[in-house]
């Protein structure tokens, strides 16, 4: 098959991997020519890794001789599948999705990795909303089993299952999810996470401690504050706030200091302090 992965920042680079990893043909295509080298060099990173780990089977040059990148929507032609993760930005997503749609055959699949913009509202842009879904991975995508496949209003059975099935042919977890803001991950993950900073900017205990709990007592992998810092508070800030508008409930209201510390520019390991501080 071929796949369209449009974007190749984080997401975009790993998915194109992952599809490239089980046989695809893909076209990754990015509006920065620049990303797109530097997409191809992290997934080259990335392969060769696990094939020392012995976790890939076909040798890293052999998988990415099946990615070619591009740098205008007209090079997925032909794509029998599009997957978008460009930038969380609804207006740039739509003006990218009208344009496919002039693009693509209607038998196209038109399915988008968003955090938190509706997939109804990315839908109507299209004149296909039966054939759009949600295909939400998790960073980093070759390693992370999970993929939300969400539902639009309008998203057809044949089109969720659809999707469903090509997540597990990746070897991926796939869950069906309904097209509601945060959908089920990060509507769990991201109150915990402000609940935390909560806890911190109240006093109850210091960010290290805190992180200790979840780590010793809820089993967690990570604390929820390093985490934080290693998804980008900047982002934890944006999803807190669709939860807040879109839900309506005073209990998603972004604690105080999360908002003060992305106003800093403290936004966590990328810009080299968060919660805690990292060398560059
Ligand atoms: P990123 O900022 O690393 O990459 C976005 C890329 O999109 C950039 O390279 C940019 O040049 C490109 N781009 C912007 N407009 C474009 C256009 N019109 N056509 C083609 N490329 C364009 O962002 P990231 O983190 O990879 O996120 C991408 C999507 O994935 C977002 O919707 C985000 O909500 C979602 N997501 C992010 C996760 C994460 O942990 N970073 C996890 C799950 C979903």
């Amino acid at each position: 098959m071929k796949v369209a992965v449009f974007g190749s920042g984080t997401m975009g680079s790993g998915i194109a991997q992952v599809f490239a990893t089980y046989g695809h043909n893909v076209i990754m295509i990015d509006i920065d020519k620049k990303i797109l080298e530097n997409a191809l060099n992290n997934i080259r990173k990335s392969l060769n890794k696990l094939y020392e780990k012995k976790a890939i089977k076909e040798s890293p040059e052999t998988i990415i001789s099946r990615i070619n990148i591009g740098d205008d929507p007209g090079y997925s032609s032909g794509a029998d599948f599009i997957i978008e993760a460009i930038v969380e930005k609804e207006e740039l997503k739509i003006e990218l999705f009208k344009k496919l749609d002039k693009l693509h055959d209607k038998n196209v699949i038109f399915a988008t990795n968003t955090s938190s913009i509706s997939i109804t509202k990315l839908a109507s842009a299209t004149s296909r909303p039966d054939k759009f879904v949600g295909m939400h991975f998790f960073n980093p995508v070759p390693l992370m089993k999970l993929v939300e496949v969400v539902r639009g209003e309008r998203t057809s059975d044949e089109t969720v299952n659809y999707v469903y099935d090509l997540a597990k042919s990746l070897e991926k977890i796939p869950v069906k999810v309904q097209d509601y803001p945060g959908f089920v991950a990060n509507r769990i993950l991201m109150p915990l996470i402000n609940e935390a900073i909560l806890s911190l900017s109240e006093g109850v205990a210091t960010a290290e401690d805190i992180d200790q709990v979840a780590k010793y007592g809820l089993n967690h992998p990570m604390g929820p504050l390093e985490l934080a810092d290693l998804i980008g508070l900047d982002v934890c800030l944006d999803i807190m706030n669709v939860l807040y508008k879109d839900l309506g409930d005073p209990k998603y209201a972004p604690a105080p200091l999360l908002k003060r510390m992305v106003a800093a520019g403290k936004l966590g390991r990328k810009t080299g302090e968060g919660f805690y501080k990292y060398n560059k």
